[in-house]
């Protein structure tokens, strides 16, 4: 685990306007930097870089955070991985987590046979490039397929020779152990035990992880001799589950990212053909249908695919059932199809790039009314297929757990069958209940997404990058904590308790800011003239009042400040900015920005600088927070009282009035102190 020193020293040695400038071309305005943002499509930049306090921001989609969040969005890592990659690049030392013996010896395999898969890639690659046979029988064929030698590099193409054990021997000489050549299979072992490579008398196309080691390979024939399969690939191993990756994630994640959208194509072919027309957001499942585990890896990078089909019926007819599933996955879905005879590989080579484009652009459908269409014109004056169409039909809408999404889709597809609106609900309705039955265990709830992301954006981005090749267990998908604490915030922030959240947020902002700044001295715990810190002050306040933040992470924040202030030399900023939780710190480089100026918020403050009076505004906001919870409070008194419960009903009346002359006074405190 890398512990908060080290954060702190990246943070220290890290320049986020160098970090930043590697990928974005940044101009000077004023005391900031500003660029066009790489996290969306934008032509006016308004992707901010403050130097002076170490954070950037974007004020369009929202993304941005200290340097570490940055290369975590940007390089797509986890945050400790973000920390090592920057640590590494400014030559910092750091430690990684202690492993357990178990985890160590798995580890190591793991490693190893990461290394010999590397030793292999090059190996095939300056086969390739620099060997006669490379030469005279690889490249041409890569050249016969239109591949730029720009492509074949990025995508580290290669050639394995005809000779059955060229790669067994040189791997051996260089002292690469036999067991790793078998366990990546590499190679396999013949009666004899003797050698023999996997892949011989092929090109090859390196499978990477979504961090870019390579973990398999595919080798494909260079003829088409109907006798021999076309491709051969690396079996399972301990580096490579087949189920759980996808071909060019690792070259497209950037990309699916920033036009939010990912393509889904069938082969390597057509990834790379698709990459050399200047379309990198795609990737290929390899020829074999989609498992849940590879829709959950492009969901953590978009919620929005397009699957690309050849133009031929049965084809379609044939995958549109694998669909549901990214539905039910709670993807949105679209199809583009192509012209009869073409896949992806053809099609985006005999056009130019801006044709290819366009095409893509123009030509994708949503695939709930895609389907619908298709089944309709099959089904024209066929009662038997209409009524499986409805079953088809029903099937796939009710697998999205989007209710309101569903809502839509039944409406558009009662009208395009000309089907009463009423029975499809009432069979969607049945079908999912259904399957409850079925699975009583249902998976969590898929993030619903018709709720803006920027809603809860203070809990930060998501955390979720588990490495396949580095953690040694799959990832557990199903519970993305990050993702949890996310609709945790968002249920808040849509129930009655925003008001009060609102107000945690401006106070936790002082603590994150403030929070080791003494605002006044007073008698407190046996001291006369006690130098009270603001985060001290905004928690004794609180604690006066029996509160506490509802809001999870601000929560957090306040226990890790009264844990830690008393420490020498605490500096509020510094310690959340570089806390090893991302959360924590991604929150309190959101506070910290200049966008939530308190003077903004507070027109009365306005004129004010909130730093010259911390007590003054300090203690305004705990005011405002005080009565925005009694406000709060005096709401639930009144629906309790409308439900009419008659035996508490004096005591309420009570309570009532206490609280309604506790709201007066705290909105006459704060209509008193307009600018001091
Ligand atoms: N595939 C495979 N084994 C085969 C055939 C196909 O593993 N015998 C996988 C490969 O990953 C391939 C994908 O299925 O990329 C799609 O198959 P296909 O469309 O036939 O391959 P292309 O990538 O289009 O290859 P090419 O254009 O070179 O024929
Ligand atoms: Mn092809």
């Amino acid at each position: 685990m890398t512990d908060q020193m080290t954060i702190e020293k990246v943070l220290d040695a890290a320049n986020i306007v160098d970090v930043v400038s590697q990928f974005v071309t940044l101009r000077r305005r004023g005391v900031n930097y500003v660029g066009l943002c790489p996290f969306h499509n934008e032509k006016t930049p308004s992707f901010y870089v403050s130097p002076s306090k170490g954070i950037c921001k974007c004020f369009s989609c929202g993304k941005g955070g200290n340097v570490i969040h940055f290369i975590m969005e940007h390089e797509q890592l986890q945050y400790y991985k973000a920390v090592e990659w920057l640590a590494d690049k400014y030559g910092i030392p750091y430690s990684r987590r202690e492993l357990t013996p178990e985890e160590k010896l798995r580890q190591d395999e793991r490693e190893s046979l990461l290394v010999v898969n590397e030793f292999a890639r090059n190996w095939f690659q300056n086969t390739l490039l620099n060997t006669e046979a490379g030469r005279a029988i690889g490249m041409p064929y890569f050249r016969k397929r239109g591949f730029r030698d720009d492509i074949i590099e990025k995508f580290q193409l290669g050639y394995s020779p005809e000779r059955g054990s060229a790669l067994a021997d040189a791997a051996l000489a260089k002292g690469y152990r036999r067991e790793y050549l078998l366990t990546t299979g590499l190679c396999y072992e013949r009666d004899d035990k003797s050698l023999r490579d996997r892949f011989h008398g092929r090109v090859i196309f390196p499978v990477h992880s979504v961090s870019g080691k390579v973990i398999a390979f595919g080798g494909r024939i260079m003829t088409s001799e109907a006798k021999v399969a076309k491709y051969v690939n690396s079996p399972e191993s301990p580096i490579y589950r087949k189920s759980n990756e996808l071909y060019g994630l690792f070259f497209a994640k950037q990309a699916i990212v920033r036009k939010d959208r990912c393509f889904l194509v069938e082969g390597y072919a057509d990834v790379i053909s698709m990459h050399q027309a200047g379309v990198e957001n795609v990737v290929a499942s390899s020829g074999t249908s989609l498992t849940s585990g590879q829709i959950r890896l492009i969901h953590r990078f978009t919620s929005n695919i397009t699957v690309l089909y050849d133009g031929d019926k049965a084809g379609i007819k044939a995958s549109i059932r694998g669909i549901d599933m990214l539905l039910e996955e709670g993807m949105n879905v679209k199809v583009l199809l192509l012209p009869d005879g073409e896949d992806p590989d053809s099609f985006s080579r005999s056009r130019s790039a801006s044709e290819f484009q366009d095409y893509l652009d123009t030509h994708q459908v949503d695939f709930i009314r895609f389907k619908v269409q298709l089944l309709m014109e099959e089904a024209a004056g066929d009662p038997i297929r209409r009524a499986s169409l409805i079953r088809d039909m029903t099937t796939s809408i009710s697998v999205i757990p989007d209710q309101i999404v569903r809502a839509v889709y039944l409406r558009e597809c009662s009208q395009i069958m000309e089907m009463d609106e009423r029975m499809l609900i009432n069979e969607v309705n049945r079908l999912q209940r259904e399957r409850a039955a079925a699975q009583p265990k249902q998976k969590a709830a898929v993030p619903d997404t018709i709720v803006p992301d920027t809603v809860a954006s203070d809990a930060g981005t998501s955390d979720a990058g588990t490495d396949s090749t580095v953690t040694a267990e799959p990832a557990p998908a199903d519970k993305d904590p990050v993702e949890e604490l996310r609709s945790q915030i968002r249920a808040l922030l849509r129930s009655d308790r925003a008001d009060i959240v609102n107000k945690e947020k401006m106070l936790t902002r002082l603590i994150v800011r403030y929070g080791e700044r003494v605002c006044c001295y007073t008698p407190y715990q046996d001291e006369e003239e006690y130098p009270m810190k603001v985060g001290e002050y905004i928690l004794a306040a609180m604690q006066n009042d029996g509160l506490s933040f509802c809001h999870p992470v601000y929560s957090r924040i306040a226990s890790l400040y009264s844990e830690h202030y008393r420490e020498e030399g605490f500096v509020s900023e510094r310690y959340f900015l570089s806390h090893p939780d991302s959360v924590v710190s991604l929150t309190a480089a959101n506070l910290i920005e200049d966008r939530y100026q308190l003077s903004d918020i507070y027109k009365d403050l306005r004129g004010m600088k909130e730093d010259e009076d911390l007590l003054g505004t300090t203690s305004h906001i705990i005011t405002d927070y005080q009565l925005s919870v009694v406000r709060y409070e005096i709401k639930q008194v009144e629906s309790k009282m409308q439900r009419g419960d008659s035996d508490s009903f004096m005591e309420l009346q009570k309570e009532y009035s206490e609280l309604l002359s506790a709201r007066n006074t705290l909105a006459k405190k704060l209509g008193d102190r307009v600018v001091t």
